[in-house]
């Protein structure tokens, strides 16, 4: 890409006296107008813009909300019902924060699938994963604590269940229990300091991370769904063959998608903002109470999956290890996966079924999270918990001398 961009011209006026100081219309080149993608992107290459929209989204809102919010286990609950009913435009800021969040999940599980189905995580893009990655963990952890903001009785109990797992650890346990909730119980201290991470140091990571990632993936060049290198196909003037320019192809491109995102979202957030308890729940509209349990704890449909998970190993330490295994296996994909073929386009049968399967088996694991559970529900789960197991060790093996169709040379349209 370096070769490509043309830095001989030099601006003049404002421009070019920026320019002399921050190399602003050098990077402009280098990551839009010279930034050469495959030109065959499809559907699924709408949802790394979209994760973008859906980040400054929940920043903005979130700044909003804080405006009139208090970490104060007396007050949050009251705050939010004041934000609701008495802010003017109070209801549609949180309405676009907590849809926001939901929207995220959704994106960037559509996101990590494309990223599965074309072979995005393999090398030279190994580290465009393991960041991915990274601001998935980042994502969990600031979408659990802004959850227990509003100090509603699912924010008092799912943080309860949750922090109460770190306390199984031998030996460290209870130091570090204690160290997650500043206090003996999850409380007003609790509160506190979620606040503190959730507003401040965890969007600066996440903000971070995006930053390395974006240019973790200009440094390498994008994958396709063909899962060809276009940068070893290069003209005469080194741009790759089969490369168009970002700016301006993809970025009409991705202006289509955010209006038909917008469209989804809005409607969602006009019509159906809590998904019939789904983005919402309905026990998180009574406040907090440490003398009374939701009839069922379950966490928001994203965390689901590894929720149904951890339930399926009786011992609390180890049904956090397992679960902690499952979000673990996948940094390690990059290095699993040994074949020489990328894109699913390419593979044959066996991976198509264990693609399939394990695709299913998250799914349904996450519905199984969100219901109780008779004999029935805990087999399902605990037979879908070793399929997704399976499909680790299944790559790694199968991949080793994996049959596949014919690679072509360039990209198919
Ligand atoms: C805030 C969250 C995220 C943002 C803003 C973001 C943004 C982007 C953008 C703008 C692209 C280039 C456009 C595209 O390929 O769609 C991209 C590519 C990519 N992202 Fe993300 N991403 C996020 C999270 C993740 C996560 C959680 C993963 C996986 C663990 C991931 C894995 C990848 C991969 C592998 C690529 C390269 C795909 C390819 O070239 O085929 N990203 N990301």
């Amino acid at each position: 890409m370096g070769k490509a961009v043309n830095s001989s011209k030099s601006s003049s006026g404002l421009m070019g006296w920026i320019d002399a100081r921050l190399p602003v219309t050098k990077a402009y080149k280098e990551h839009l107008s010279e930034y050469y993608a495959p030109s065959n992107f499809n559907f699924w290459y709408f949802f790394g813009s979209l994760s973008l929209l859906v980040l400054v989204n929940q920043l903005i809102t979130g700044i909003w909300l804080t405006m009139h919010y208090k970490p104060d286990a007396a007050q949050a609950f009251g705050l939010v019902e004041y934000i609701m009913r008495d802010v003017p435009w109070g209801w549609l800021i949180r309405y676009l924060h907590t849809t926001g969040a939901s929207a995220f999940f959704i994106v960037i599980y559509l996101h990590m699938f494309r990223g599965l189905m074309y072979g995005s995580y393999k090398k030279p893009r190994e580290l465009v994963w393991l960041l991915g990655m990274f601001i998935y963990l980042a994502l969990m952890a600031e979408a659990f604590m802004g959850y227990v903001l509003p100090w509603g009785n699912m924010s008092f109990w799912g943080a309860k269940v949750i922090t109460q797992l770190f306390g199984t650890i031998p030996g460290i346990g209870e130091t570090l229990l204690e160290g997650i909730r500043g206090d003996y119980n999850v409380s007003d201290a609790t509160l506190n300091r979620f606040f503190a991470l959730h507003v401040v140091a965890l969007p600066i990571v996440l903000l971070l991370l995006v930053v390395l990632h974006i240019l973790a993936l200009h440094t390498v060049g994008s994958n396709n769904p063909d899962g060809i290198e276009i940068k070893k196909n290069k003209d005469e003037n080194g741009i790759p063959k089969d490369g168009i320019p970002f700016h301006p192809y993809y970025t009409v491109k991705d202006i289509f998608g955010v209006c038909m995102f917008l469209l989804i979202f809005f409607m969602i957030v006009f019509l159906k903002p809590d998904m019939g308890g789904l983005f919402l729940e309905h026990d998180n509209y009574n406040i907090a109470d440490p003398g009374s349990t939701p009839e069922h704890i379950k966490p928001v449909w994203y965390f689901t999956p590894f929720f149904a998970i951890l339930k399926v190993i009786p011992n609390p330490f180890g049904g956090m290890l397992v679960m902690f295994a499952a979000i673990f296996a996948l940094f390690l994909l990059p290095w699993l996966d040994r074949s020489e073929v990328k894109s699913i386009r390419y593979r044959l049968m066996p991976f198509k079924l264990a693609f399939t399967a394990f695709i299913t088996s998250f799914v349904v694991l996450g519905y199984l999270g969100m219901v109780a559970w008779g004999p029935g529900e805990k087999l399902l789960a605990q037979v879908l918990t070793g399929v997704y197991f399976f499909y680790f060790a299944f790559i790694f093996f199968y991949s080793k001398n994996e049959k596949h169709k014919p690679i072509p040379e360039r990209l198919t349209h």
